[in-house]
């Protein structure tokens, strides 16, 4: 039997937050059997159910189902005969309480969805969240339906030394034919979405961890044989996350072992199940000659949210999946804070407000725009959003300023006391929050259910014989679909005042008695705020949304005063974002000039600001160094010049590093001398400042620089510096460029995590022929189309490439719904979350918006197109 996802000839209904109805019968107990094979997979599951008291008492018993064989099914032992649904089984009459037990046969070769039990590389795993389960046994698959679970594995010795599941493990038994079992009992009722298996020949690499009440846990990553030696930063980032959960939340483990596979074929960054993450290897596996430096960052940080989703997601959960960012947004913000904790608090900060306005600021923009608590979906996998997701946790953070860290811990300590081993709402959340500071927060609460980025500006004027200071803060939310009215947000703005020298001026409002300069938070709640500050000593500069304290876009300081908070500025974000204003500004006049028909200059300011970077802390530095990107500037114009953009940067650019060489150069050989790798702040920001370095060198258009980069790609030192070299190679037309792509693939062609970044390398180059270099890579031997990550690493960045992929030919946008075409039967999600670059169409000129609806309406006018990627191409189109 296939393992398909339902496919639809009509359009798919949507599910709706409105609708939500108790389930008719709770699960208490789920007993597993497993009976292993690639080909034909047994699976026996005892239910020990119940009738819901908190649902009607006439209420069949539905159990989910999808691509699934059934063998057999009984209740309390006596056979039954099911009605089959178009989702499922409908079983009625079942007593008060009763055991079914449930036969199905799966086929895992031919999963090749990676939703439910898939192989890879010979390997059995399982992913389950969001609706996977079902395509294991039949079960309400809910997340309100919390169980107990005991999982038996039966499998061949030779194929499947390893066999794990969720909690704890029982003794390995000799069945004597060639099979052995193994019986892992959780503790801890869990919903089935956590449910885990892994199974096959892996090796482990192993530690322990004792938690603060003296619980001794084993420790343990398995991956393919060969890989044991790139566990390291995997482990000790495990190991870090769990004393940092005890310390700054109160949070303890709760199994005796925790393990970790990491797989190749996953769909996503990795999965919480209870007492067993499934990884992919991505977030996993490191060696400096292997991974670069955001690669290890992205290791810490996916195991951190993992290991935090125990609490925050696995102990108390959600009730249903319109909360999924009470548990996503929560855990972006606890894995934030804990990478924030490791290193630069600053630098994180503008790493993850850059992703959020590249990734959410722009969903919020489009025709996928939705809240973090969305109302309605037609496929759940597509709700795994950066607005779910990173937008869900601006929201939480919002919440932390407003009520203060002290009462936001207290909150948490609520939150669990209350909820613990319970499926609950982001209400539920929220009033813990309330409860536990005495704030009300009945208006914060419309960030939940509100889409779109508020447009907040601000005015300001001083009287100087008063010493008083005005500030007027105004805000805006513009329409998105289906929700035409947006009302006022609560709105935390922290803020300072500072004097003309960059002192802090203290902070007083009319009315209040202290004065103290620094940091203070106002809050705007009403389309537009005027707040009144006294005893202002000289007229103020305003630093506004200091630490990014709102997920909003702020307008309305002058050039003069966004160059005077970059250059002064006490809170290093407001520096930093002050800076790239202003280039941005200033790369938009090129644009603009370019439009009417005149080649422009470059604004030797713009020399000066980059040339007083290179003396600063190398990590912030090399963040204020690189230019705005090209799809940032895009995002500040109603109709995108892409190759305005594009010339207007790479001009700016290749002045910057002819106004600058030299001290560029002594830049860059300052900051040679790095010694041994090492993986700290400090070594990451000096090779980051120094890679910054050697890109402005050769857009400088010597020659030498590209021998210098390339004599650093040859030297071979780590792979964060040979990769920024063959990265700044692939940009430029010259011999050295294919040498080193020819060697890199020579070295790696059989490491997959490294060969993905040969390919994304070349989709990501901004020569003309890129488009044809993409489509050949397509059919290169190494490209998988059955690999999420390959395509990830070639299609994907492709699409991120964007004056290739906005070739005004269509060639780009073509090739691109291609790959959707291909690969949606046999991987709906993956294809599906590939739409959205497509449904970009109403920001470009005329020719492009009509190519991009055509191949939107081709994916469209597919047959048997997955309910995903319906779902995102039919409101992509709208
Ligand atoms: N819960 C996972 C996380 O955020 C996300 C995830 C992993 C997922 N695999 C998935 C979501 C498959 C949907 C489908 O950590
Ligand atoms: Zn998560």
């Amino acid at each position: 039997m296939p393992a398909d996802s339902i496919r639809t000839d009509a359009a798919p209904v949507e599910v709706r937050l409105a609708d939500y109805a108790p389930p008719a019968y709770l699960v208490d107990t789920v007993d597993l059997t497993f009976e292993l094979g690639e080909t034909a997979t047994m699976v026996v599951s005892k239910l020990s159910v119940r009738r819901n008291p908190a649902a009607p008492d006439d209420a069949p018993l539905h159990l989910d189902g999808e691509a699934l064989t059934l063998v057999d099914v009984t209740c309390n032992g006596a056979p039954v005969t099911p009605v089959e649904t178009r989702d499922g089984l409908t079983i009625t009459d079942v007593p008060a309480t009763a055991v079914l037990e449930i036969t199905t046969s799966l086929t895992p070769i031919a999963n090749t969805e990676f939703s439910g039990l898939y192989v890879s590389g010979g390997n059995y795993y399982t992913q389950c969240e969001a609706q996977g389960f079902r395509r294991i046994t039949y079960f309400p698959d809910r997340p309100d339906v919390m169980s107990r679970y005991t999982t038996t594995i039966i499998a061949d010795k030779a194929a499947c030394p390893v066999m794990l599941s969720n909690g704890n493990p029982g003794p390995v038994k000799d069945l004597g034919d060639g099979r052995h079992g193994i019986t892992w009992t959780d503790p801890h009722p869990k919903p089935c979405y956590l449910f885990a298996l892994v199974a096959g020949d892996l090796v482990s690499v192993k530690d322990s961890f004792t938690t603060r009440s003296g619980r001794h846990v084993d420790l343990a990553i398995y991956v393919r044989r060969g890989d044991e030696d790139r566990c390291a930063h995997a482990m000790q980032a495990l190991k870090t996350s769990m004393a940092w959960d005890e310390q700054v939340f109160g949070l303890e483990y709760d199994l005796d072992v925790f393990n970790i596979a990491a797989v190749s074929d996953f769909n996503m960054g990795a999965m919480e199940n209870k007492g067993l993450n499934v990884f992919n290897t991505k977030y996993v596996l490191a060696r400096p000659e292997t991974a670069t430096d955001v690669d290890y960052q992205g290791i810490e940080t996916v195991i951190a949210h993992e290991y935090f989703h125990n609490w925050t997601g696995n102990r108390v959960t959600c009730r249903d999946w319109f909360q999924l960012s009470l548990k996503e947004g929560l855990t972006v913000y606890r894995d934030q804070e804990f990478s924030a904790d490791q290193s630069s608090r600053a630098v994180k900060r503008i790493g993850d407000v850059r992703g959020l306005r590249a990734a959410q600021f722009r969903e919020d923009a489009g025709p996928l725009a939705h809240p973090v608590q969305p109302s309605a979906y037609m496929a759940i996998d597509n709700f795994y959003t950066a607005t779910v997701y990173n937008k869900g946790a601006e929201v939480i953070r919002m919440m932390a300023t407003i009520i203060g860290r002290q009462a936001f811990r207290r909150g948490m300590d609520l939150y669990f006391a209350r909820h613990d081993n319970q499926a609950v709402t982001i209400d539920d959340f929220v009033q813990a929050m309330q409860d536990a500071s005495g704030v009300d927060l009945t208006a914060f609460k419309r960030w939940y259910h509100q889409a779109g980025t508020p447009d907040v500006s601000v005015e300001d004027s001083y009287d100087a014989a008063a010493k008083r200071y005005t500030l007027t803060i105004s805000q805006e939310t513009k329409p998105t679909p289906g929700q035409p009215e947006k009302l006022p947000l609560v709105i935390p703005v922290a803020m300072g005042l500072l004097d003309g020298n960059g002192q802090e001026l203290a902070t007083r409002l009319e009315g209040e008695a202290a004065a103290k300069p620094g940091t203070r938070v106002l809050l705007a709640t009403q389309a537009t705020n005027r707040f009144e500050f006294v005893d202002v000593a000289s007229p103020p500069v305003p630093s506004l949304l200091r630490d990014f304290s709102a997920p909003v876009k702020l307008s309305g300081l002058s050039p003069e005063r966004l160059r005077f908070l970059a250059a002064h500025d006490t809170d290093p974000f407001v520096r930093w974002d002050s800076g790239q204003q202003v280039a941005a500004s200033v790369l938009l006049d090129m644009v603009a000039t370019f439009q009417q028909g005149r080649q422009p200059g470059v604004d030797p300011a713009l020399f000066e600001a980059v040339g007083s970077l290179l003396d600063q802390e190398p990590a912030f530095a090399a963040e204020a160094l690189a230019l705005p990107g090209e799809s940032t500037l895009a995002d500040k114009m109603t109709v995108v010049d892409v190759d305005a953009i594009h010339t207007a940067r790479d001009r700016a650019r290749t002045a910057i590093g002819q106004a600058l060489y030299d001290r560029l150069r002594a830049t860059y050989d300052r900051l040679s001398d790095t010694g041994p790798y090492r993986i700290d702040g400090a070594s990451i920001g000096r090779r980051s400042l120094r890679n910054g370095c050697l890109s402005y060198l050769v857009a400088s258009g010597d020659a030498a620089a590209v021998r210098l980069a390339k004599a650093q790609f040859d030297a071979g030192q780590n792979m964060t510096d040979v990769l920024a070299a063959l990265g700044i190679l692939s940009g430029v037309d010259c011999p050295e460029r294919l040498d080193a792509l020819a060697a890199f693939y020579q070295a790696w062609r059989h490491d997959p995590l490294v060969l993905d970044k040969w390919f994304a390398i070349q989709a990501l180059s901004p020569l003309p022929d890129t488009v044809q270099a993409v489509q050949a890579l397509k059919a290169h031997a190494d490209f998988d189309l059955r690999n999420p990550n390959r395509i990830r690493a070639l299609i994907s960045s492709f699409a991120g490439n964007q004056v290739r992929f906005h070739d005004p030919s269509g060639a780009g946008y073509r090739l691109y719904a291609d790959t959707i075409i291909q690969l949606d039967p046999t991987n709906g999600q993956v294809a599906a979350r590939m739409v959205s670059p497509l449904g970009q169409w109403r920001r470009y000129d005329a020719a492009r918006q009509a190519l991009m609806k055509q191949e939107l309406q081709r994916i469209l006018d597919l047959p048997n197109l997955s309910r995903n990627t319906f779902e995102m191409a039919s409101k992509s189109l709208a």
